[in-house]
């Protein structure tokens, strides 16, 4: 592990002890605002079933929604306190969230999963170099169903 990665799992774990805006989960959201707040411009069409990966995305906000919307959800999140609010965010709505703490510019432990759509929140300004996470999702996921 890295400086860089060791000093996010310090400030998240920090964040969601002082239950900062980011760690919140969104446990209020219907269909109509869960498509707001993830696909404002309706992009992306029916999710039932597809399948979503989130990268730096735990903390229970996108997840939650994309899985209301019938998306099959696997967040990817450094923060183990994050991912918890995806936990509690499932359990809210009876719905399954996979969740994986792990770096995103490392997603091998994702094997050869596939994935119809990757998303970040506001994440990818957390590592250095951006490169790296968009490698790892050439390498690790095939974009059966990018919308682009
Ligand atoms: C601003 S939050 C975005 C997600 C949150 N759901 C939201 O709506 O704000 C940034 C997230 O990136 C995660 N993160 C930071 N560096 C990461 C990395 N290298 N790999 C995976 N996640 C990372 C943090 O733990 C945090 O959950």
């Amino acid at each position: 592990m890295d400086e860089v990665a060791r000093y996010n799992i310090e400030r998240w774990a920090a964040l969601v002890k002082a239950n900062a805006l980011f760690t919140r989960p969104h446990l209020d959201l219907d269909a109509d605002t869960a498509r707001q707040r993830v696909d404002p411009d309706g992009m992306f069409g029916d999710l039932s079933g597809r399948d979503v990966l989130l990268l730096g995305g735990g903390g229970g906000q996108q997840s939650s929604a994309f899985a209301l919307l019938g998306a099959c959800v696997t967040v990817v999140d450094i923060a183990q306190g994050q991912l918890e609010g995806d936990q509690q965010a499932a359990e809210h709505y009876g719905l399954t969230i996979t969740t994986q703490q792990g770096d995103m510019r490392d997603l091998s432990a994702l094997g050869d999963a596939r994935f119809d759509l990757v998303y970040q929140p506001y994440s990818l300004n957390f590592v250095p170099d951006a490169h790296e996470v968009f490698t790892q999702v050439g390498v690790c996921c095939v974009l059966v169903g990018c919308t682009t």
